[in-house]
This record gives C-alpha cells, sequence and structure tokens, in this order.
C-alpha cells in the first residue's frame, strides 16, 4: 500500500507530505521537510493542531472524556491500584507483577529523605514563601547533591534518578508546608505507604503519634492517581523542551513546576477554591457567570474548560466522587463551598455559553475543597498537583532522552518586527 500523503499547495508549489496514523486517535502529517522544500513555516500558537513529538505513554480522547494509561482507563488504574503502581506503569509500560511492585516500592521508599543540608537551604526563605517557589527552587538544586545521577547518556542514571525525584519531590514539598506554618520538618518513614508517609510529614507533631486515617490515606493516593500524567501539557512540554538541550533531569522537572504554577494551569486548583470562596452563596452564582461570560472581564470560570475535553474530564467525575468521600469521612455534613460548586456545575452545564463551547469542570473543580477538608492550605494544592505529576514529567522526559531522532527543539517564528535600518547617534533620535 503507497504511504500515504497530504499535499501543501503554496502558489505554484505542491508538495506531499507523509500521513502518519498513531494506534488510536487523529492522524498527523509529517511536515518536517516543509520548510526545505516551501520556505514556509506553518503557524500554531499555543499548539491548537500540533503534535510535539510521538509517544506511548498516555492517550486522551477529549471528545468522549477518555483518559488511557499506557492503554488503561484512568477510572480501573483509580479504583483498583495505588499511586506508586500508576508510576511503575507510566516508567516501565506494564503494570508490575506482585514481586516487581514490592521491589519497585522499596526502592522508591528508600529514596524519600533528602541530602540534610537542604534544610539550610530552606532557611533563606521567608516563612510565607510560596510552596510552589519552594519547589522550583528546591528540585532544581537536587542537582547540586546528586551528581551521580546526572549524566542523561546513561541508563542507570537516568532511572535512579527518575526514583530520587518521585521520591524527594514529597518529603520537599511536606517541608514547604511544614517551614510555612513553624513546624519542625518530619522525617519519611519506611514503613508507610506513599499517601500514609505524605500526609504524616504534613501533619504530624513531635509531641504525639501521628495517626493516619486510612480513608484518607486512599483518597489522597487516588487524588495522586488523576493528576500523574496528562499527555503533551504545558508543563510536560516544558520539561520535554528542556530536557531536549540535555539539561539534567533535575532542573527539567523544575522547569515543569514552573510552568505547572500558572493560573491556566496547575494553579487553577488553588484559584478555583479562591473563586468558591468568593462566590460564597448559592444566591451569588449567577454574577460570577455574568463574568465569566462578559468578554470585557477577564474573569474566568477556574476548574471550567479545558484545551483537549470538549466533554467531562474522567478526572473529575472520580475527584467529585473522593469529595463525597473525604467529606462524609470527616464528617463534613453541609460544606457550603460544595454547594456552590454543585450549583455553579449544574447551571453553567445548562447555560448556552458554556455548552456551545463545551466547558465542562476539569480536574480542578472538585480538587480544592477535597484538599481544604483534608486540612491542606489553597498555597499547598498546586505543590500537590506537582507532586503528583512528577512521575508524569519524569516518565516523559525518559522517552523523549530514550528517541533515536531525539533532536533539539527549536520552533521558529512569524517575524512581523522592523525591517533592517541603520543606527542613528543619540544627537539625531
Ligand atoms: C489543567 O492541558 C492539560 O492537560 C492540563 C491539565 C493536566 O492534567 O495537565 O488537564 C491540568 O491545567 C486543567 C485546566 C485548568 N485551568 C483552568 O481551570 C482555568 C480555566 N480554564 C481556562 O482558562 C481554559 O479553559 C483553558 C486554559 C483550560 C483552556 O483554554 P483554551 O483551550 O485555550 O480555550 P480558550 O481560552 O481559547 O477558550 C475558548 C472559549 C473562549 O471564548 P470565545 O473567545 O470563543 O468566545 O471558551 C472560553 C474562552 O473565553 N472559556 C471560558 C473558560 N475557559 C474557556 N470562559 C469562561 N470560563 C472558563 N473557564
Amino acid at each position: 500500500m503507497s504511504a500515504r500523503t497530504g499535499t501543501f499547495t503554496i502558489g505554484d508549489t505542491s508538495v506531499e507530505m507523509p500521513i502518519k496514523s498513531g494506534t488510536i486517535g487523529p492522524d498527523v502529517v509529517d511536515i518536517g521537510k516543509l520548510y526545505d522544500r516551501t520556505g514556509t513555516f506553518t503557524f500554531d500558537p499555543g499548539f491548537l493542531s500540533t503534535a510535539s513529538c510521538e509517544s506511548k505513554i498516555t492517550y486522551i480522547d477529549g471528545d468522549n472524556g477518555i483518559l488511557l494509561h499506557r492503554g488503561f482507563p484512568i477510572e480501573q488504574l483509580a479504583e483498583h491500584g495505588d499511586y506508586l503502581e500508576t508510576c511503575y506503569l507510566l516508567l516501565y509500560g506494564e503494570l508490575p507483577t506482585a514481586t516487581q511492585k514490592a521491589d519497585f516500592d522499596y526502592r522508591i521508599t528508600r529514596h524519600t529523605m533528602v541530602h540534610d543540608q537542604m534544610h539550610s537551604f530552606f532557611r533563606g526563605f521567608r516563612r510565607d514563601a510560596h510552596p510552589m517557589a519552594v519547589l522550583v527552587g528546591c528540585v532544581g538544586a537536587l542537582a547540586a547533591f546528586y551528581h551521580d545521577s546526572t549524566d542523561i547518556s546513561d541508563p542507570h542514571q537516568r532511572m535512579v534518578a527518575s526514583m530520587r525525584m518521585i521520591a524527594k519531590i514529597p518529603t520537599l514539598a511536606a517541608m514547604a508546608y511544614k517551614y510555612n506554618i513553624g513546624q519542625p520538618f518530619v522525617y519519611p518513614k519506611n514503613d508507610l505507604d506513599f499517601a500514609s508517609n505524605f500526609l504524616r510529614m504534613c501533619f504530624a507533631v513531635p509531641c504525639e503519634e501521628y495517626k493516619v486515617n486510612p480513608v484518607l490515606a486512599r483518597a489522597l493516593d487516588r487524588i495522586f492517581i488523576l493528576h500523574a500524567d496528562h499527555e503533551q501539557n504545558a508543563s510536560t512540554s516544558t520539561v520535554r523542551l528542556a530536557g531536549s538541550t540535555g539539561a539534567n533531569p533535575f532542573a527539567c522537572i523544575a522547569a515543569g513546576i514552573a510552568a505547572l504554577w500558572g493560573p491556566a494551569h496547575g494553579g487553577a486548583n488553588e484559584i478555583c477554591l479562591r473563586m468558591l470562596m468568593e462566590i460564597g452563596s448559592v444566591e451569588r452564582i449567577p454574577q460570577f457567570i455574568a463574568r465569566a461570560k462578559d468578554k470585557n472581564d477577564p474573569f474566568r470560570l477556574m476548574g471550567f474548560g479545558h484545551r483537549v475535553y470538549k466533554n467531562f474530564d474522567p478526572r473529575a467525575k472520580i475527584m467529585h466522587k473522593t469529595c463525597h468521600e473525604v467529606l462524609a469521612e470527616l464528617g463534613i455534613k453541609d460544606d457550603p463551598l460544595l454547594d456552590v460548586a454543585m450549583e455553579l456545575e449544574r447551571i453553567a452545564l445548562h447555560d448556552e455559553y458554556f455548552i456551545e463551547r463545551k466547558l465542562y469542570p476539569n480536574v480542578d473543580f472538585y480538587s480544592g475543597i477535597t484538599l481544604k477538608a483534608m486540612g491542606f492550605p489553597t498555597t499547598m494544592f498546586t505543590a500537590l498537583f506537582a507532586v503528583a505529576r512528577s512521575v508524569g514529567w519524569i516518565a516523559q522526559w525518559k522517552e523523549m532522552i530514550e528517541e533515536p531522532n531525539q533532536k533539539i527543539g527549536r520552533p521558529r517564528q512569524l517575524y512581523t518586527g522592523e525591517a533592517q535600518r541603520d543606527y542613528t547617534p543619540i544627537g539625531k533620535r
């Protein structure tokens, strides 16, 4: 069967570009030779129609609200597995056997401590430093401590760096929280699972034994699963671009954390909760819906809309269910924020403006209510997202590095500035 091609006709030049098909999902036109053959670039700011890479890790069907990790639906992973199992799947491509899982858990658990010198690193921050600012700084600084896992050409060092990242980011995030509230850092405990360890590092105090609530630990573990990876989102694309230069993995993940912080991306969960608190009551919802629709008002309904999902974000449905479980476990009967969120969702889903633009709740819509109920301050919400997403960034970075034809990412531009002109001496301007 002859190779399928797409024809580009620019002026009186027609060129054939190969069309490639994936396992599932849209075909792509490989335009790598377009500029060489026509002297014309494609133009797609925001990458609305651009596939930046080939990947085998995660697949999203935005029209049908489907999210697969290595082919497994997110609903099944969240229901039957745990976060470290999803980490193994994302990194190695298959679900682990019992032996592989035990070995992986053991290895991650024994990388959870950070070099004690990092404690003095924290002393330089103000007490009210935003945890994301701390994470960007400290994760980048891990490269200053672990010179034995920064050689990206060595597969062993790549794997060690991956383990260290997944294991140490929760410890650093918990330290950022403890530093904010003026409590002593809590060291990880090797006999606790990933989510329980994180809860204890955040909420234990030296004065008494900390008892992990298994329902909350399970809920947090599921929240980590929901946020683990999401194909070529903005922060993952940042990690891939940074990694394409050969930068060490700690620096690349720090770049990903910085990108995630933005309110249009991972920062939305923090802003979404602040928005729900600002709305405050069901009666005030209509004025905020009106603002969200007003082109002259920059206000957006945070936690709504998605570049890819034009149907329900499957993670939002699971998050909604988890939210109710956590509130029930904590005996929170009528949380006004939940009432506002559910009424806001109901109204928006029946409003022409949102229906027409296919704006549905995304993963950030219910996460804030859940995390607040669990005791986390809003400033920690995006840091928790970063904890969960570290495995996705690392898995995508590894895939990019191991790509045989990997090249540095270097886009071009449409230049609309001044044509060449001569320098004028200051006296003549
Ligand atoms: C995440 O990419 C990922 O996978 C990200 C993520 C992941 O797991 O990595 O899923 C995590 O980042 C989730 C998204 C969190 N962000 C928010 O909740 C912020 C609020 N949402 C938006 O800002 C927006 O929906 C985006 C950024 C998520 C998507 O923006 P797009 O795809 O560029 O869409 P757009 O801005 O061009 O909007 C299309 C239309 C516009 O109206 P018109 O100009 O056509 O009249 O929809 C409107 C927008 O004004 N619109 C909204 C809206 N989101 C889009 N109007 C009101 N409220 C909103 N939330």
